[in-house]
C-alpha cells in the first residue's frame, strides 16, 4: 500500500478539526492520542463521557436488565452500560437514541466493534422526547436504566461545520439534526424580539437580555448574522467597553447556548421526556441525568420531586452529584456537569 501524505496545514501543529488526523484517527495514533488526553484535551472527534462510576453506581444495571441510553453521543456511556448489562453472560440490551443523523452510525459502528449485536444493542435515530413511543415499537414493557447526558457532544461542539463553535468559524447553524428545522442564523433573522428576549433569559440567565435582544434586531437589518465569528466578534464589540474579558466571552457563550436551546427545542423535549420517563421505566427502574446548566438542572430536579411527592418515585435525593476535582482537571468540560437521580416506585407498593 503507498504511503499517505499526512493533510498539509500551516505551522508545526494542526489546528484546523479536519487537519487534526491523529486525533481523528487516534486508533492508529494511540500514543499522541494518549499525550493529548494527557493535557486534559479531548480528541477532534471524540467525546469522554462524564461522571461514568457515579452513574454505574447509581443505576447499578444488573446482567441481563434493559437499557436506554437516551444521548447515546460518542457511545462511551453506552459501552459501560452494555458491559453491567451483558455480564455473566446473561442477554442484557440497550437501546441507544441520538437525534443527530451524523454521528449515529459512527457511535453504532464503534458498539458493533466493540461486539454489541443487534441482539445486545440497537441503535434509534429518535428524539427523547418519543421514547413511550420508541418502547412501544419495541414491544418493551419499559426499561430497568435510563440516562439521559443533556446537550451536546464535543464531536458537534468541535467541528466547526456545525456552527456550534466560535474558536473557528462556520455557517451559523447549532442544530442537533441539520437535516431538520432552521438553523440559528435563519432564526436569529426572524424572531421577534420579544422572544429573543425570553430565549436569551431563559435559555442563558442572560442578565441584560433586553438590551441585547434589541441590539441583534437592529443590526440584524443591517447585516444579517450568517457565521459563528462574524456573532462572536458583534458581541465582543457591544456593550460597555470597560466590561472585563472574561465576562465579554462569557456572554458570547451564553448567547450561543440560548441560540442552541432555542433552534433544537431543548427544554420541551426535557419536558416531554421528563412527563413520559416514570412511565417508561419498569417497577425499581432507575433514571440518571446529566445536566449542563441551571435550566436544564430546574427542570429536573422538580420533575424528580413531584415524582417523589406523587408517589411515582421512591427516591430521588435533592442533593446533586458533581465531577471530583480530579475529573475536572483530566477534562474540563466536565466542570458543569451535574447528575440527578431518581428510582421508581416497586410494584404493588
Ligand atoms: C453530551 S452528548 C452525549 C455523550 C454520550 N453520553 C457519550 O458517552 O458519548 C449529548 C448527545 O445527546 C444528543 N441529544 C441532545 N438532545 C437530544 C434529544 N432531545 N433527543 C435525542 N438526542 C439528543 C446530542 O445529539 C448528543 O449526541
Amino acid at each position: 500500500m503507498g504511503h499517505k501524505r499526512r493533510p498539509r496545514y500551516p505551522g508545526r501543529n494542526p489546528r484546523a478539526f479536519e487537519h487534526k488526523y491523529k486525533e481523528l484517527r487516534s486508533d492508529q495514533y494511540p500514543d499522541a492520542a494518549a499525550h493529548i488526553e494527557s493535557r486534559g484535551k479531548t480528541l477532534a472527534g471524540s467525546h469522554r463521557p462524564i461522571l461514568v462510576r457515579e452513574i454505574l453506581e447509581v443505576l447499578d444495571p444488573k446482567p441481563g436488565e434493559r437499557g436506554v441510553d437516551c444521548t447515546l453521543g460518542h457511545g462511551g456511556h453506552a459501552l459501560e452500560l452494555l458491559g453491567r448489562l451483558r455480564a455473566e453472560g446473561k442477554p442484557g440490551c440497550l437501546l441507544g437514541l441520538d437525534v443527530d443523523p451524523l454521528e449515529l452510525p459512527r457511535a453504532e459502528a464503534r458498539l458493533r466493534a466493540a461486539g454489541h449485536d443487534a441482539e445486545a444493542f440497537a441503535a434509534v435515530a429518535s428524539n427523547f422526547a418519543g421514547l413511550p413511543a420508541v418502547l412501544a415499537r419495541m414491544e418493551w414493557d419499559g426499561a430497568d436504566v435510563i440516562l439521559a447526558d443533556l446537550g451536546v457532544s464535543s464531536m458537534q461542539i468541535d467541528n466547526p461545520e456545525r456552527g456550534f463553535t466560535f474558536k473557528f468559524d462556520g455557517p451559523l447553524d447549532l442544530r442537533l439534526n441539520p437535516l431538520r428545522g432552521v438553523s440559528a442564523a435563519e432564526w436569529l433573522a426572524g424572531i421577534r424580539v420579544n422572544r429573543l428576549e425570553a430565549a436569551l433569559r431563559e435559555g442563558a440567565d442572560e442578565p441584560r437580555a433586553t438590551s441585547l435582544a434589541a441590539a441583534l434586531a437592529v443590526a440584524r437589518e443591517a447585516t444579517p448574522f450568517r457565521r459563528t465569528c462574524q456573532l462572536a466578534d458583534w458581541l465582543r464589540a457591544w456593550g460597555d467597553k470597560a466590561e472585563p474579558r472574561d465576562e465579554v466571552e462569557r456572554r458570547v457563550r451564553r448567547v450561543f447556548q440560548a441560540l442552541r436551546i432555542a433552534v433544537n427545542d431543548e427544554y420541551s423535549a426535557l419536558d416531554t421526556w421528563l412527563r413520559g420517563l416514570p412511565h417508561c421505566l419498569r417497577p425499581g427502574g432507575r433514571v440518571a441525568v446529566l445536566t449542563f446548566h441551571s435550566g436544564e438542572d430546574r427542570r429536573v430536579k422538580h420533575a424528580f420531586r413531584q415524582g417523589v411527592e406523587s408517589g411515582i418515585y421512591s427516591e430521588a435525593p435533592e442533593e446533586v452529584i458533581r465531577p471530583s476535582a480530579e475529573e475536572q482537571r483530566a477534562n474540563p468540560r466536565s466542570s458543569s456537569a451535574k447528575l440527578r437521580w431518581a428510582r421508581r416506585q416497586d410494584a404493588g407498593v
